[in-house]
């Protein structure tokens, strides 16, 4: 068996230098990454964007992360298994994967032709979905999934999500819809038939929110999903009696009885989510696809906020 590509030692990424704005983003040579024991390398053939993406590149996680310059952004791959390293026995060469690529420091990340992950983080790519939608999977739905698994979501509630046409929150939708749970999701206009073809009710945003869903529920709802961050005072005032609340961007929920969560990296996760995404036929909206030297532009239009789904940097995917 191939344990390990010693053909190619250059390869094409993305990289900065120095935390700053999209400009400080360079297209160019990168080393390849080594395959260490329990790693697989794999040819990218999609990444993702996440706006956590730029906010490390910008330096807003430093004092939480630790970064290691020249940094290749970007967590989220769908690829091919290029080979494997010393005792790395889930997968093989040719096995097509997703994966939400977090390592422990930020480093080798997937806006290049090869990244090298441990085993532990790797799920099978869905068939039911192309290697685009398959990128904008792992971290989006993780963090769907994993909030929702945490509230306790169960058939027959109703789940408010904050922020249903983003990356987390049209994934969050179709997750709930799977449970068999009611769901009423924000967005803006332009989106609220976008958020009715996922199963969603959709409600505007901002003013008066709180009147509007309690206008769909006048007992209130069960739980309250926040994937935007300064909601706090419309989810306490639609939550029924006993109701739960999780968000991943504000951290003031835990002083009102929330849980503030970041997702982890959990391949056995992400494998029952790639499970429920093929098997209920999950959709993933890609709104705009890049090409691996465009991601400084794929930055700038995710971070303008009013992304559909997800961006997606597409890479070498005709070999
Ligand atoms: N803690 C964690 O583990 C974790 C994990 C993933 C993401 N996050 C964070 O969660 C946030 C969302 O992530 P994402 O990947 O879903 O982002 P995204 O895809 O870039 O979100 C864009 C969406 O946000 C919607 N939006 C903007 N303002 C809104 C508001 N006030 N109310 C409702 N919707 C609004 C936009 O809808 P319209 O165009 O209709 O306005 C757009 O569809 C980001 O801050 C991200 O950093 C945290």
């Amino acid at each position: 068996m191939k344990r390990r590509c010693a053909v190619v030692e250059i390869m094409k990424a993305i990289a900065y230098n120095t935390y700053g704005n999209p400009d400080v983003l360079e297209f160019g040579d990168q080393p390849m990454p080594k395959v260490g024991p329990g790693m697989v390398l794999v040819k990218v053939k999609a990444a993702a964007v996440n706006p956590v993406d730029w906010k490390i590149m910008a330096g807003s996680l430093d004092a939480v992360m630790d970064l290691q310059f020249p940094a290749i952004p970007g967590w989220d791959v769908a690829g091919v298994v290029e080979s494997v390293g010393i005792d790395a026995r889930q997968f093989q060469p040719g096995d097509e994967i997703i994966a939400y690529g977090r390592k422990d420091y930020v480093h080798g990340g997937s806006f290049a032709e090869y990244i090298a992950l441990p085993e532990r983080l790797l799920a099978r790519k869905p068939a039911s979905l192309g290697w685009n939608e398959s990128a904008g999977l792992p971290l989006a739905g993780l963090t769907a999934y994993q909030v929702l698994n945490r509230l306790g979501l169960k058939s027959g509630e109703t789940v408010l999500i904050h922020g249903g046409s983003g990356g987390v929150g049209s994934l969050g939708i179709q997750i709930a819809v799977a449970r068999g749970a009611s769901v009423i999701a924000t967005a803006s206009e332009k989106n609220h038939e976008f958020l009715r073809s996922l199963g969603a009710e959709p409600v505007a945003y901002g003013d008066g929110l709180a009147e509007r869903v309690r206008s769909l529920r006048p007992n209130g709802v069960d739980v309250v999903a926040d994937f935007v961050g300064g909601n706090l005072e419309a989810t306490l005032a639609v939550l029924a009696e006993g109701g739960r609340h999780a968000s991943i961007a504000d951290s003031e929920v835990e002083e009102h009885g929330g849980d503030w969560m970041w997702v982890n990296p959990v391949g056995d996760d992400l494998q029952e989510l790639a499970d429920l995404a093929y098997s209920r036929k999950m959709r993933v909206e890609v709104a705009e696809v890049f090409p691996l030297e465009k991601v400084a532009d794929a930055f700038r239009s995710n971070m303008e906020g009013h992304t559909r789904g997800k961006i997606v940097i597409a890479i070498d995917q005709d070999s």
